[in-house]
């Protein structure tokens, strides 16, 4: 069932921005990746999920590649990172894959301080979900989001993700159990067809308009 579903890698062409690839986080990324992350900490910290075992402290960077390459490869997790114009940007995970009857998978993601508000991640998360429906054979794609995340609460938003309801104290986040919002779509709302493909004619379309509306 699992085999042969990692390494993955997804390149995607974006509307007026460079592509965006989502790829394995590899041994050699680790100055740019320890860089990336330390530039981010309180950037992040309302919205990582911890560990409710206060003892237990994050990987290592070798031990990350090592524990996200066994996840991938048993086919629980794609760990992707964000890469556009040969540069780590973010993360987007494809977690808590579940087969059988439920072909499920959470996504989790998040795009560097420096580059947000530039549309990268609902570009991303269109890519991620078109891995996950069209080359994965997943049925649906969940976003869990806290109430008071308005910049991700949009990210679902404008990929019309379905507004499920509220999840009382559902993950571990800051140090508390947060409640959260949940999203999803299901391969019923895309059919064959690409998300990715819809999110650039969506922004093709909103592009038309503004300079109809503003000739210089
Ligand atoms: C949520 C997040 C991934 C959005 O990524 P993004 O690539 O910036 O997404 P967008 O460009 O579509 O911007 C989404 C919203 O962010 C807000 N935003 C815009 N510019 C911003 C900036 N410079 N800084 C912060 N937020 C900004 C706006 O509300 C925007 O909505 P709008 O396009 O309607 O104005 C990013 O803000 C992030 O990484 N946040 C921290 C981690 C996180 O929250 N992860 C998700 C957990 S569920």
């Amino acid at each position: 069932m699992t085999s042969g579903l990692w390494p993955a890698s997804v390149t995607a062409r974006r509307l007026g921005g460079p592509p965006i690839t989502l790829r394995a986080l590899h041994g050699r990324d680790r100055r740019e990746w320890e860089e990336l992350r330390a530039a981010n900490i309180d950037w992040l910290r309302p919205w990582e999920a911890t560990s409710p075992e206060a003892s237990t402290s994050g990987f290592a960077f070798r031990q990350l590649v090592r524990h996200f390459d066994r996840e991938a490869t048993e086919g629980r997790l794609q760990p992707f990172v964000i890469e556009m114009a040969g540069r780590l940007v973010g993360q987007m995970h494809l977690f808590g894959i579940a087969w059988g009857s439920l072909r499920s998978a959470c996504a989790g993601y998040w795009v560097d301080k420096s580059v947000a508000g530039q549309g990268i991640m609902p570009f991303a998360l269109a890519a991620a979900c078109d891995h996950a429906f069209l080359g994965l054979g997943l049925h649906r794609v969940e976003v869990n989001i806290r109430p008071e995340n308005t910049a991700s609460l949009r990210v679902v938003e404008k990929l019309g993700f379905r507004d499920e309801g509220l999840r009382l104290c559902y993950l571990h986040i800051d140090g508390e159990w947060r409640d959260h919002r949940s999203f999803a779509l299901t391969s019923e709302d895309l059919g064959s067809s690409s998300l990715v493909d819809r999110w650039n004619r969506s922004q093709e379309k909103s592009h038309r308009r503004h300079t109809d509306k503003d000739p210089q």
